[in-house]
């Protein structure tokens, strides 16, 4: 088998960087380890950046997510029990889209069956051979038959543990990485969300955020302990915990319902540098990793799709090298503002395991400042929403 560009995953990177390349006559094979329907049952990120949304559009898959989406123009933050608001739109003139992971890669895989380019499920044992050089191939197995797929270049998009960053010689790449002393338990339900918009709640007991998918359902997170495991949370212990972390009013209009999905999801700050060898390049969150609570994993992950997309349709277009060439300084210059970005927002509303009365008051003095200044609270706004590419 043949194709220009080889793609190892099928989350929304390799989704999106499929799209792209195909409508611009390049040709591509996505080769994803598990089924369509796995990739579909992770529940995930739910707010998108204006430059995501773009980015959607132009792979021609936006539709739904403009009819269906929810634009917030501001952000609630709770503490002492109060709640406070940060006017995105006032602030930066933009807003933000409130549409689902799942949705977004369930619009990619219809436009994907559309375009009629190749996608292998339960691919196993996929690896990546001689990406140094100049004739990159890929191998896999599918129902006990051995494929090897000859390309121009391969996109690792196959997510934090991937093969593709695996397979790169230890001396050529530097990790940087923080692990956080706790997780987020999720909870999505079929119940009308709290609030309008999103709440960011520090409490003593531990950070909590209400989140939505639509306006008959929610997404709730709380932080817990890595030792923890989803069946030490029935849905009651949920609610109840909840609930103590809510201010007054979010306490009365909390609806509450069974639970359709519940998960636990450590939190990690990671970057991989450089972020191309040779003829592969990495993408998502095979190259990096963002605690959730600054609401930019997938979209850094359409961020490397910008660049990496406009670089390979540079290089067959006009046979330039150039975008490729920059493509990993270009996408990491990014990735490390969004790093210490979500890093900052989980310093500031998460209890730690060791924190002191002292953390807790400069915690709390951080986020008086930010509610009543115009400077601090644009920055978080600016951040929130995204730079453009
Ligand atoms: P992924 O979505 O991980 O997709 C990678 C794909 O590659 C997967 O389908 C995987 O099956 C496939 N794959 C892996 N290994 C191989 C292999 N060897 N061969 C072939 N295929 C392979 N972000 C937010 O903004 N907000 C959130 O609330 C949020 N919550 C998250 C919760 C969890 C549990 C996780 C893990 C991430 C969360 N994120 C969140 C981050 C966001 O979901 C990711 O940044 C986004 O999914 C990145 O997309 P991706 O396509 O790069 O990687
Ligand atoms: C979500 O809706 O899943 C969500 C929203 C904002 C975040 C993280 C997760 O910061």
């Amino acid at each position: 088998m043949r194709t220009q560009v080889a793609i190892i995953g099928a989350g929304p990177s390799g989704l999106l960087l499929g799209q792209l390349l195909h409508r611009s006559g390049i040709d591509n094979v996505i080769l994803e380890r598990h089924t369509g329907e796995h990739v579909l049952s992770r529940i995930r990120a739910g707010v998108i950046e204006q430059g995501a949304v773009d980015l959607i559009n132009e792979a021609g898959v936006g539709a739904r997510m403009q009819r269906e989406g929810l634009i917030h123009d501001g952000t609630q933050i709770c503490f002492a029990g109060e709640r406070h608001r940060i006017d995105f739109r006032a602030l930066t003139g933009a807003g933000v889209m409130v549409y689902g992971q799942t949705e977004i890669t369930r619009d990619l895989m219809d436009g994907r069956a559309a375009s009629g380019q190749s996608t292998v499920y339960e691919a196993q044992d996929v690896s990546l051979h001689d990406f140094a050089g100049e004739k990159p191939r890929v191998r896999y197995r599918n129902d006990g038959k051995e494929t090897e797929v000859a390309c121009d270049f391969i996109a690792g998009c196959d997510g934090f543990h991937g093969v593709s960053r695996q397979s790169v010689p230890r001396d050529s790449i530097r990790n940087y990485e923080r692990v956080y002393p706790f997780g987020w338990l999720g909870l999505l339900s079929d119940t009308p969300p709290v609030s309008e918009e999103l709440i960011y709640i520090h409490h003593p007991s531990g950070f909590a955020l209400c989140s939505m998918r639509s306006h008959a359902r929610s997404r709730y997170y709380l932080q817990c302990s890595l030792a923890e495991q989803v069946e030490d949370w029935p849905d009651e212990r949920f609610w109840h915990e909840l609930r103590l972390r809510l201010d007054r009013e979010a306490q009365e209009r909390l609806v509450t319902g069974p639970s359709i999905e519940k998960s636990i999801a450590p939190l990690r700050s990671f970057v991989a540098e450089p972020m191309r060898f040779g003829r592969m390049f990495l993408a998502g969150d095979a190259a990096h990793i963002v605690p959730p609570t600054g609401a930019k994993g997938l979209n850094l992950a359409a961020s490397d799709v910008w660049y990496l997309s406009r670089a390979l349709i540079e290089f067959y277009r006009e046979k330039s090298t150039a975008g490729l060439d920059q493509y990993s300084d270009r996408a990491l210059a990014r990735i490390w503002k969004a790093e210490r970005f979500s890093w900052w927002m989980t310093m500031l509303l998460h209890t730690f395991p060791d924190s002191s009365e002292f953390d807790r008051k400069v915690q709390l003095a951080e986020l008086d400042y930010l509610v009543k200044s115009r400077a601090a609270a644009t920055a978080l706004a600016e951040n929130y929403v995204g730079l453009p590419y």
